[in-house]
């Protein structure tokens, strides 16, 4: 990554006259526009396709940012800002009132973080002081169409958004690979909306509280009458071709009996590949380490998907907490290939 202080500039001044710009983070490529700007955050939806009502995050350069978007923030929240941030974590907080309600979807409360990725955090610095001191953040989804695979390269938002943006700042590839946690605080306790590399373990070890993890399946009707979370339940993180999960013990087997029987069947898999591997048109072998599988992951969903197979098998996660953020992915997208929009 090179830094280019002409592209900065030309990146704030464009966020200034409610303009898209894509930014790179830590996560995944984030389609960004000035936050305080209801016209520039409806050219995101229009961008994403995204149905309205679904709430977007808002990135600051900093935790000293947060009371002038926040309006109440418990210790707790406070304690995980000052751990985690610059960091993969989202925390949901009652908003201040001026905050925009296109940016919240219409709730009272926003979605606040900030990233970790240096040119993120260089563009949101040099946006924050032309806006100063009136209070500056861009919000920013992930930079795909809605319901498909999250970018993690700067080719990758070139697929989903080309032509739709004004510009898109290559940071290289994404160091964590999926979207951040997101931990609402703006109920009586706190819970887990979206699970990410950062666990409830972890915020419990920083907070001395084990928050929630939300079960979107028990939630799954009230979550498609009213959107809190634009990830749940269906059709989302999905690849065209339709992805099918299997445990590792049927794997081979099952691969063996498709293939043979006319299928072509791409697989993504972390245990060793079966001497019949040759059948597939691409047998992608993933890391048996959840940080580096969640880092390669969407990447390797889009060079399966790019196969125009029939199905995509992916060898089932272990069932650890430290796999839990990728496990939730893999369930949504084998949702998703069959109907996602
Ligand atoms: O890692 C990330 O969080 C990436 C990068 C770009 O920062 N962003 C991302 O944005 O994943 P998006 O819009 O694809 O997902 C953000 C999630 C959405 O599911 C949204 O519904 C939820 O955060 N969210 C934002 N504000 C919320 C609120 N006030 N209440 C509930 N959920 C909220
Ligand atoms: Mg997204």
């Amino acid at each position: 990554m090179t830094r280019n202080p002409d592209r900065l500039r030309q990146a704030v001044e464009l966020l200034l006259a409610g303009e898209l710009v894509v930014l790179p983070t830590e996560t995944v490529y984030g389609l960004g526009a000035d936050a305080a700007n209801p016209g520039a955050v409806a050219k995101i939806y229009a961008a994403k396709g995204r149905p309205a009502g679904h709430p977007l995050t808002v990135h600051l350069p900093a935790a000293g940012h947060l009371a002038q978007w926040a309006a109440e923030i418990p210790r707790a929240a406070r304690d995980l800002a000052a751990t985690f941030w610059p960091g993969p974590l989202t925390l949901i907080l009652k908003k201040q009132d001026w905050v925009p309600l296109a940016v919240t979807g219409g709730q009272d409360t926003v979605g606040l973080r900030v990233p970790a990725h240096p040119l993120a955090l260089e563009l949101l610095a040099a946006f924050a002081a032309a806006r100063a001191p009136a209070p500056a953040g861009i919000a920013a989804p992930s930079a795909n169409r809605y319901g498909r695979v999250s970018p993690t390269t700067a080719a990758h938002v070139h697929e989903e958004l080309d032509g739709k943006v004004a510009l898109i700042l290559d940071g290289g590839p994404c160091e964590v690979g999926i979207e951040s946690t997101i931990v609402d605080f703006s109920r009586a306790a706190p819970e887990i909306l979206r699970p990410g590399t950062i666990t409830a373990d972890d915020i419990a070890h920083a907070t001395g509280v084990l928050p929630r993890l939300r079960d979107d399946r028990a939630d799954k009707e009230a979550t498609i009458a009213a959107p809190r979370v634009s990830g749940s339940p269906a059709a989302h993180y999905a690849p065209r071709t339709p992805l099918r999960l299997m445990d590792s013990g049927r794997l081979a087997a099952e691969f063996v009996r498709l293939a043979r029987a006319g299928q072509r069947v791409a697989v993504l898999a972390y245990s060793a590949a079966p001497r019949d591997a040759g059948l597939s048109p691409g047998w992608r072998a993933a890391p048996l380490e959840p940080t580096a599988y969640a880092r390669q992951f969407y990447a390797n969903l889009r060079a399966l998907d790019a196969l125009d197979a029939d199905l995509i098998l992916v060898e089932n996660p272990p069932a650890l907490p430290a796999w839990r953020a990728i496990a939730d992915r893999l369930r949504r997208a084998a949702l998703g290939g069959a109907v996602s929009s």
